[in-house]
């Protein structure tokens, strides 16, 4: 944030900022999408829903599950919410009690340390690195796991590294944390935005895991502020009492356009998006890899690269400052995600198109140089 604000001081005052820190899509709402907003305005949809969403939009989210994944899912397990941000908050609610512990991965997702802290419980940051994809795998469980554990949180593909954890990892994560007496959060918001390996998702292994989602990366959708998340059966009533009380609803505007966000004509528009995104990051991945960035395990989704700058620098935050003030190119400093190996390692974001990417590399070789 205080580089982005820097990057935003440093544009006010005329220079050419090239932007490689922002991790939203460059591309604007799918035009069916808007215009069903645009509609469901003009036909006065300005009231609540009901706390858990429209019951078409819930049952849209179920049938989605069955045309990509092949999977059976009730509407009543699918909750909208506020982005997949109101979505964790939820679960967690739902899940963990003041005292409580959690286990997260470092690096990982700033937000969720929070998330935790704010509900008086602690975390347990589990370091990943390439051996395991910079994913958590059920080996972890077994060493990190404590008395007070209630419950592990992963992302996949993840924010920063964009690794995706494998289907057979993923199906010993889910049988070790049962086994400890616990709850897996999987967070797929990222889902859709998967280059190099077939999309998948936990719920094709178990009925038993809060699978987080959202409208806002892969349908580009992070401004209407729409996610939802899937729950075991037994847990719905509670999270309906909580979503009552923390948000009533979320946004009636923008769950009327998500209906739009399933069709043909929208999937056509995002799947297209996607091959861009391919693009980029088979422009970056090498290009960076001469640059001496170490980026050791493919980054299959997302739209991140996160990357070993130890070869350059030892300290990364210093380094993307100064990255930024000498050649305008913003950079996220691994310190945002955690801290294990953070002052070695940067992510890349390509949410911004080749050319730009290009005029960004040029810089970093220059300034490396
Ligand atoms: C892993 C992950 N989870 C959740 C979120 C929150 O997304 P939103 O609330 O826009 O759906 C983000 C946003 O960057 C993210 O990277």
């Amino acid at each position: 944030m205080d580089l982005l604000a820097r990057a935003r001081e440093m544009e006010a005052a005329g220079r050419s900022v090239l932007h490689l820190e922002v991790g939203e899509p460059d591309f604007p709402t799918p035009q069916p999408i808007i215009d069903a907003g645009i509609l469901a305005l003009r036909q006065l949809k300005t009231h609540y829903t009901p706390a858990l969403g429209l019951a078409e939009l819930r049952q849209s989210i179920a049938d989605h599950y069955r045309h990509k994944f092949g999977i059976e899912i009730s509407p009543k397990r699918v909750i909208v919410t506020p982005g997949a941000s109101g979505a964790l908050q939820l679960a967690l609610s739902v899940l963990v009690d003041s005292g409580d512990n959690v286990l997260l991965t470092d690096p990982g997702y700033p937000c969720n340390r929070n998330m935790v802290k704010l509900l008086g419980a602690d975390c347990t940051v589990v370091p990943v690195s390439a051996e395991t994809h910079f994913q958590m795998y059920a080996a972890h469980i077994d060493q990190y796991w404590n008395e007070n554990s209630v419950a592990a949180m992963v992302a996949s593909p993840s924010n920063p590294t964009g690794t995706v954890i494998g289907q057979q990892e993923l199906r010993g994560l889910i049988e070790a944390v049962s086994a400890a007496g616990g709850h897996l959060i999987v967070d797929e918001i990222y889902q859709g935005l998967v280059y190099s390996e077939s999309d998948t998702t936990a719920l094709s292994l178990s009925d038993d895991v809060f699978v987080i989602n959202s409208f806002s990366k892969y349908f580009g959708m992070t401004g209407w502020r729409l996610g939802w998340m899937v729950v075991p059966e037994a847990y719905v009533d509670a999270i309906d009492r909580v979503a009552q009380n923390l948000f009533l609803a979320a946004s009636t505007l923008a769950q009327y356009a998500a209906l739009a966000a399933f069709e043909q004509e929208t999937i056509e528009i995002l799947q297209r998006r996607v091959a861009k995104f391919r693009e980029r990051r088979d422009y970056l991945l090498p290009v960076l890899r001469e640059m001496a960035f170490e980026i050791p395990v493919e980054p299959s989704g997302a739209f991140y690269i996160y990357a070993d700058c130890s070869a350059i620098t030892q300290d990364s935050f210093a380094w993307t400052r100064s990255l930024l003030e000498d050649e305008a190119v913003a950079l996220t400093p691994g310190i945002d995600f955690g801290e294990h190996r953070a002052s070695t390692h940067v992510r890349f974001a390509y949410t911004r198109p080749v050319d730009e990417l290009e005029r960004a590399c040029c810089r970093i070789a220059r300034y490396i140089k």
